[in-house]
């Protein structure tokens, strides 16, 4: 008898992998997907717990699950509920104090362990809690097989962080830095264009530290696994996030101008444009070492755009700090960015800095940060007029004929009355610029590429 299985998914692109994998571990347990809380078996929120309020959050969903969880008992079957993800690692047994129907609290590095845990779950009564970080890494530990991700996939190949920026709360909830062995990165992708994938996102919590040990002892820098992906015949297209500017080593900067496969398009954190509160968030790089960066890639590959996250209001940003951070959005001209009012996380050195920003100062800052990005992103987008990129037209549009695909530098491309190139990768001549998409007409077909697999 097949068994339900809800997710639920807050968070980063690591989690949403992750997602995916859970979904994996229990399958071989007659769970399959649902897509809503009522009457599955088993419900696990997989919690962020980056920013402000993740917690309370968490507890209204889980006091919603819980209404679900009654009317399943009153009809005589239980629901297990499992509260997972860094809230999960960070709250711990606390969440069964606060929310004693939760059955099961686990942290990202115990997913393997989650069958088990059910298990246990269901014969015991009282909540069954696991937050160790094994020795033994999860990935080692997840069954080979996965579900197919459609033609965009994501890829783990690195977890954990040991930077401890002093805001950030993932080297404590994701646990110190891990890469996975290349020949098991590699037989993962090869699964996924044999599913029909045709891109692949390569996913890290601090992804160009990656240093994977290969046969014979060696290490593989991320430059040298996207080198060996880039030879998958039917991957067409390689990516990666989140970079740190101090792990973009030379090789990696020089395979931007080598690899064609690799896209012209990099998301890269600088967090603040000021030197002072750079230092004070610990994040061991400069405003001029980052933008030299900038310049490297640029030189290495000229069409590449980026994108950044930036933090307003960190412990001590007067107005001239914030400023260099407007400097540093007008001097790169970002595709697109992020940013954040910064959140004070219970653990991490800056929640106890004295020097804590008032709230309106933080709400001030970021409506002008986030105005300025926005019109560089529109800007961004203009310039894309007249040009000719490839694109995977792989969703439908809202209009009838309508489709949709990415751009090389991740933008929604809308193409009209083009059904007949579903699933295919085509040549879109830009035509029209928007905040958030471009529109385009297909101007040709990539005709050596066969996307069969990936509709
Ligand atoms: N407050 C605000 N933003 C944060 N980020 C991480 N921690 C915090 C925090 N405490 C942002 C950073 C990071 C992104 C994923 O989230 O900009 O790059
Ligand atoms: Fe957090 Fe990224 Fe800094 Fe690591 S490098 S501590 S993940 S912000």
């Amino acid at each position: 008898m097949t068994k339900k299985l809800f997710i639920k998914t807050y968070g980063c692109q690591m989690n949403v992998y992750d997602t995916v994998r859970m979904g994996d571990v229990m399958a071989p347990l007659g769970y399959s997907l649902a897509d809503s809380v009522e009457g599955a078996d088993l419900v696990i929120l997989n919690t962020c717990h980056i920013r402000e309020k993740a917690e309370e959050k968490v507890y209204s969903e889980l006091g919603r699950i819980r209404q679900e969880k009654e009317k399943k008992a009153a009809e005589g079957s239980r629901m297990l509920i499992a509260d997972g993800g860094c809230v999960g690692q960070a709250e711990g047994e606390e969440i069964i104090k606060r929310a004693p129907f939760v059955d099961i609290v686990l942290g990202p590095q115990s997913y393997h362990q989650l069958p088990e845990m059910v298990t246990r779950a269901t014969r015991e009564k009282g909540g069954v809690v696991e937050l160790e970080f094994p020795t033994v890494q999860k990935f080692d530990l997840l069954p080979e097989s996965s579900a197919p991700q459609g033609s965009a996939a994501f890829l783990s190949v690195q977890e954990g962080c040991d930077k401890f920026c002093s805001f950030c709360v993932v080297p404590y909830t994701r646990g110190a830095e891990y890469s996975r062995k290349p020949e098991k990165v590699i037989a993962e992708a090869r699964r996924m264009v044999d599913q029909g994938s045709v891109e692949i996102m390569l996913l890290g919590q601090n992804v160009n530290a990656y240093h994977g040990e290969g046969v014979g002892g060696r290490n593989w820098s991320l430059a040298d696994l996207i080198d060996a992906l880039a030879r998958i015949d039917g991957l067409h297209r390689i990516r990666y996030m989140t970079s740190h500017p101090r792990d973009m080593s030379d090789d990696l900067i020089a395979i931007h101008g080598s690899e064609p496969k690799l896209m012209p398009y990099l998301h890269l954190p600088i967090q603040s444009g000021s030197d002072e509160i750079l230092k004070r968030m610990n994040r061991k790089h400069t405003v001029d070492f980052y933008l030299d960066i900038i310049d490297r890639l640029r030189k290495a590959r000229p069409d590449m755009a980026f994108s950044s996250d930036f933090i307003v209001g960190f412990p001590g940003e007067g107005e001239k700090d914030f400023e260099g951070s407007m400097q540093v959005v007008e001097k790169v001209g970002y595709a697109s960015a992020y940013s954040f009012k910064y959140s004070p996380r219970p653990g991490t050195p800056a929640a106890v800095d004295d020097k804590q920003v008032p709230e309106e100062v933080k709400d001030e800052r970021l409506m002008r940060l986030q105005e300025l990005i926005r019109n560089k992103q529109t800007s961004f987008n203009e310039s894309c007029i007249g040009r000719v990129m490839p694109v995977l037209l792989d969703r439908d549009g809202k209009l009838e004929g309508q489709l949709l695909g990415k751009s090389p530098y991740m933008q929604s491309v809308h193409v009209k009355n083009a059904g007949e190139y579903r699933g295919q990768f085509v040549d879109v001549k830009i035509t029209g610029a928007y905040l958030n998409s471009l529109a385009g007409e297909v101007v040709g077909i990539q005709d050596n590429i066969n996307f069969r697999k990936a509709v």
